[in-house]
């Protein structure tokens, strides 16, 4: 079994990235700006969101958060997003979600410039990832492709089975590794809630990818021995032992199924913090105005 490792080709990527930045200063004589646009104190939300902007002064760009109590309308958010819209100095926009009941996350999201649009949410890079041109892709499945491209997996030929069918990840990545790429070239299945039986089908995966947002679902007698696991789980739990006073626990159960997979991503140290890798390779193509 071999660890996919997200920590270590994180911190490698982003050597690379800020390099780039750097470049990026020279050529238009401003750093890559993403901004970031939050409401209310939900934990996970107040911790991804506090990552990306550290994460961003780490490689060299700027980054900006508007906040917002749950209280705010979606009028005044709206008018936010267009406010950052038409601000030539700001390359990347994302609105973390969920959002509170009463706004509509879709009206919000196809607001914001496309060419901004740096999560990849919008309608027209996701259809735009569905015709094979450039475009923004949702930074999850960004961040495992970046992944598994590091490491060389070969992915032609196999059966994809991925597990969870979001806007945010199953989905795109559905697309991503059905794609006629490197990783890509799979014959894809997408199980979800309403799926029967769902070990039948991750039994016949070469490759898995959870992302249901259940603690332990994937037990060691749903997988093959040889599978590729990547888990996409972010399930947080208060814990009295952590500094921060929470635990991190993945879709998958590690401990069990590792020995079963010939790779395998870990939680924490795994996809998430290829999540912010994806977001800030957007927002540098977006600053070099690669994709659009
Ligand atoms: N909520 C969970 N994941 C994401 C993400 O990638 N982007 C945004 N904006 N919100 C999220």
């Amino acid at each position: 079994m071999q660890i996919l490792d997200g920590k270590y080709v994180s911190e490698k990527l982003k050597i690379e990235i800020a390099q780039e930045a750097a470049e990026v200063l020279t050529q238009i004589g401003r750093k890559p700006h993403l901004v970031a646009v939050l409401v209310g104190h939900d934990g996970g939300s107040e911790t991804y969101v506090a990552s990306k902007m550290r994460n961003c002064e780490k490689v060299g760009f700027k980054s900006s958060l508007f906040r917002y109590e749950d209280d705010v309308t979606e009028e005044e958010l709206l008018e936010k997003v267009a406010e950052l819209n038409s601000d030539d100095t700001i390359d990347g926009i994302i609105v973390q979600l969920p959002l509170p009941k009463h706004i509509n996350p879709d009206k919000v999201t196809d607001l914001i410039d496309f060419r901004k649009d740096v999560d990849g949410f919008h309608p027209v890079n996701l259809g735009r990832m569905l015709r094979n041109l450039p475009s923004f892709i949702p930074a999850t499945p960004y961040g495992i492709t970046l992944l598994l491209k590091e490491y060389g997996v070969e992915t032609t030929g196999m059966h994809c089975v991925v597990v969870g069918r979001s806007t945010i990840v199953g989905s795109p990545m559905s697309v991503l590794m059905s794609r006629n790429a490197h990783p890509g070239n799979c014959t894809v299945t997408i199980c979800h809630s309403r799926t029967p039986d769902i070990k039948k089908y991750t039994l016949e995966a070469d490759i898995l990818i959870v992302a249901i947002g259940k603690k332990n679902f994937i037990t060691a007698d749903m997988v093959k021995d040889g599978v590729i696991v990547i888990d996409v789980g972010m399930n947080r739990e208060i814990s009295t032992v952590t500094k921060s006073g929470y635990k991190l626990y993945g879709d998958v159960d590690f401990e069990n199924v590792a020995p079963k997979a010939s790779w395998i991503t870990p939680v924490p140290g795994g996809v998430g913090l290829m999540t912010i890798i994806g977001l800030l390779k957007n927002t540098l193509a977006s600053a070099r105005k690669e994709i659009y």
